[in-house]
């Protein structure tokens, strides 16, 4: 029966978060924000009998404003908030990625419940470096040299790759052949929505003498 009871109440609990999760996926504003950056979260409304809470992913109390002060809850922001009564609003400051989420302002007076805004807020890592490691191989039949280049970027793990110089081309893979003598240059450049960094790469393509150990045997 305990058990029955159990799985009974963890399936209301799913679906009550499930619905207040699906409540809020149409937030007023989406935020990007770089880690360690600050979110500024104003309630801006008219002062008088205003009461106003700030909230995150709908049930963690952050913080609220009532007779003119603001007062800190606990919660996972505590340390890292920052409060202005004259202008009520509160800082998150030092974002880490696990504080994406939706942000909640709930206003109200005692004649007046403002609409509910709703910040979703998206914490990325910056991009920090971004290198070019190529490889390649000669092939003696046709005379040329056959690059594999790879761009990777480290800091975010899931940035956007584009090419440009003598080949344009998006992702982080890219293939070029080269005849004896020939070079390029390539430039990789790696970005997210609040960074981007490039690097660039000239490869000259030198015969089978220099890269004899990548050499196609025929
Ligand atoms: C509110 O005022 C504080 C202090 O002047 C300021 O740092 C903050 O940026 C203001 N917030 C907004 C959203 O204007
Ligand atoms: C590489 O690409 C970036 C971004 O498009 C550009 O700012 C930079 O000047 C390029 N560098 C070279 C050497 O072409
Ligand atoms: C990189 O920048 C492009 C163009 O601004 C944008 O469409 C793309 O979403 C960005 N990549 C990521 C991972 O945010």
């Amino acid at each position: 029966m305990n058990i029955f009871q159990d799985s009974c109440c963890s399936i209301l609990g799913f679906l009550l978060v499930f619905f207040l999760q699906g409540s809020c996926t149409n937030p007023d504003v989406e935020v990007h924000k770089a880690v360690g950056d600050l979110l500024d979260l104003i309630a801006d409304y008219p002062k008088e009998d205003l009461e106003v809470q700030w909230t995150y992913n709908n049930e963690i109390h952050i913080a609220e404003y009532d007779n003119n002060k603001i007062k800190k809850l606990k919660s996972q922001f505590y340390k890292r908030l920052e409060m202005n009564e004259d202008n009520i609003s509160i800082k998150v400051k030092d974002l880490k990625l696990q504080d994406s989420g939706i942000f909640s302002i709930v206003a109200k007076t005692n004649s007046v419940q403002y609409p509910t805004k709703l910040i979703q807020l998206h914490v990325h890592d910056l991009i920090r470096d971004v290198q070019i490691e190529s490889s390649n191989s000669w092939l003696p039949s046709k005379n040329i040299c056959m690059f594999h280049l790879q761009c990777q970027a480290s800091g975010d793990p899931n940035p956007s790759y584009s090419w440009s110089g003598d080949l344009v081309k998006t992702g982080p893979n890219l293939n070029i052949n080269l005849r004896l003598a020939e070079s390029a240059t390539l430039n990789c450049t790696a970005n997210n929505t609040v960074s981007v960094k490039h690097t660039t790469k000239t490869v000259v393509c030198r015969g089978k003498n220099e890269y004899s150990r990548f050499c196609v045997k025929m």
